[in-house]
């Protein structure tokens, strides 16, 4: 992955500090791993590998020198068990809290487990950066508290009702971090991710997300389904500008910037016809046949928002957060790594 420079990344050069990341072995995690440790600093992750993968870990570890991955130590646990999250917090300066349970489906079909992950986790991680005087405490939080307010595009403090119990789990998680910010003094920022995507996304099992889910499917000749007209639309993120809003919470200084939850999106608009039409020029690169395929129309799905975009001009006043990547060239970067994945793991099968 290239890397752009921002003022954020120049401040953590100055001083390593120790971070913990949970849920560094799924998507966002391993790729705040990778950013951290390529900047010299020290990370904890904490993950129970129940949608996160070790071979994200291990691209990592490809991708970093041998003394950079020598500052990285793992704990096998799970954000539900208290003493996971003390041992985790140990000694760490900056939490970057990123497990949980995703998507909407997943939850509407298992409304508690999402619940334990999402919530009691959530609480168990914050007491356990209270006690452990953790300086600033990051968490991911999601657009899906818009719920069904339909005003475009969204701005922090207008939400609407929860259309999934994942949303309701996720504005809970707002709802934490501000008591315990007003009543133990604690740092907390929340950022609304608004569908991110990128490398070491997981592209398999029923509740992937779309983008590596299509690549997956057209790289084999498959029919993608698209859920409803395909006019539905979401301010697609890529996963750097999700890295660059973690870095500027992480060490923002203003007081006003503090106890703030941000939208982290680019501020446009890609319906699922038009990213499905990306997708397929951009593979139809490297192989003549996908640029033929043509989607399959489904039902829309229930608990889905109909259109999504984010006003991110909170982040960028306060946080100073630019996204410095388009859906275009992230989605150049995103179909370049898949490809490559691919033709990796047919080489290690054909050594085999
Ligand atoms: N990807 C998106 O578009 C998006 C959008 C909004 C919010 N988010 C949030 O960002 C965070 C990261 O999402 P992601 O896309 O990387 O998902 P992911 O599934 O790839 O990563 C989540 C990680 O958390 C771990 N995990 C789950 N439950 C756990 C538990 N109980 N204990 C310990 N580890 C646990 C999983 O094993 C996995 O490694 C989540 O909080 C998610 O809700 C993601």
């Amino acid at each position: 992955m290239k890397h752009t420079k921002y003022h954020a990344e120049n401040m953590l050069q100055k001083k390593a500090k120790r971070w913990l990341i949970t849920g560094v072995a799924g998507f966002i995690g391993s790729n705040l791993l990778e950013h951290l440790l390529r900047h010299d600093q020290a990370v904890v992750g904490l993950d129970n590998f129940s949608t996160g993968h070790q071979r994200n870990l291990e691209d990592v570890k490809s991708l970093v020198s041998e003394k950079q991955w020598a500052r990285f130590s793992l704990i096998t646990g799970d954000i539900r068990d208290l003493d996971a999250c003390k041992t985790a917090c140990g000694g760490v300066d900056i939490v970057l809290h990123h497990a949980a349970l995703g998507s909407v489906p997943r939850s509407l079909a298992d409304p508690i487990l999402t619940n334990q992950s999402n919530i009691d986790g959530f609480l168990n991680m914050l007491v356990a950066a209270r006690d452990a005087e953790v300086c600033r405490f990051v968490y991911a939080a999601s657009s899906s508290t818009y719920g069904d307010h339909p005003g475009l595009p969204k701005k922090e403090d207008i939400i609407g009702k929860p259309l999934s119990p994942y949303a309701v789990t996720k504005y809970v998680n707002e709802l934490y971090a501000e008591v315990f910010a007003r009543q133990y003094n604690m740092e907390c920022i929340g950022l609304r991710y608004f569908n991110v995507f990128g490398p070491r996304q997981d592209p398999l099992g029923a509740y992937a997300a779309v983008i590596p889910r299509w690549i997956n499917e057209l790289t084999r000749g498959e029919t993608p389904v698209i859920n409803g007209d395909g006019e539905t639309s979401r301010d697609f993120c890529y996963v750097e500008n999700v890295i660059q809003a973690n870095i500027l919470a992480a060490i923002a200084k203003k007081k006003v910037a503090l106890n703030q939850v941000y939208n982290v999106a680019v501020g446009e608009r890609t319906t699922l016809n038009e990213l499905f039409k990306l997708i397929r020029n951009l593979l139809g690169e490297y192989d003549e046949k996908v640029k033929i395929i043509e989607p399959r129309y489904a039902p829309f799905r229930s608990g889905d928002v109909r259109h999504s975009q984010a006003d991110i001009s909170l982040a960028k006043e306060l946080l100073g957060f630019n996204p410095s990547y388009t859906v275009q060239r992230g989605m150049q970067e995103t179909v370049d790594w898949f490809v490559k994945q691919m033709s990796n793991a047919g080489v290690e099968q054909n050594k085999g």
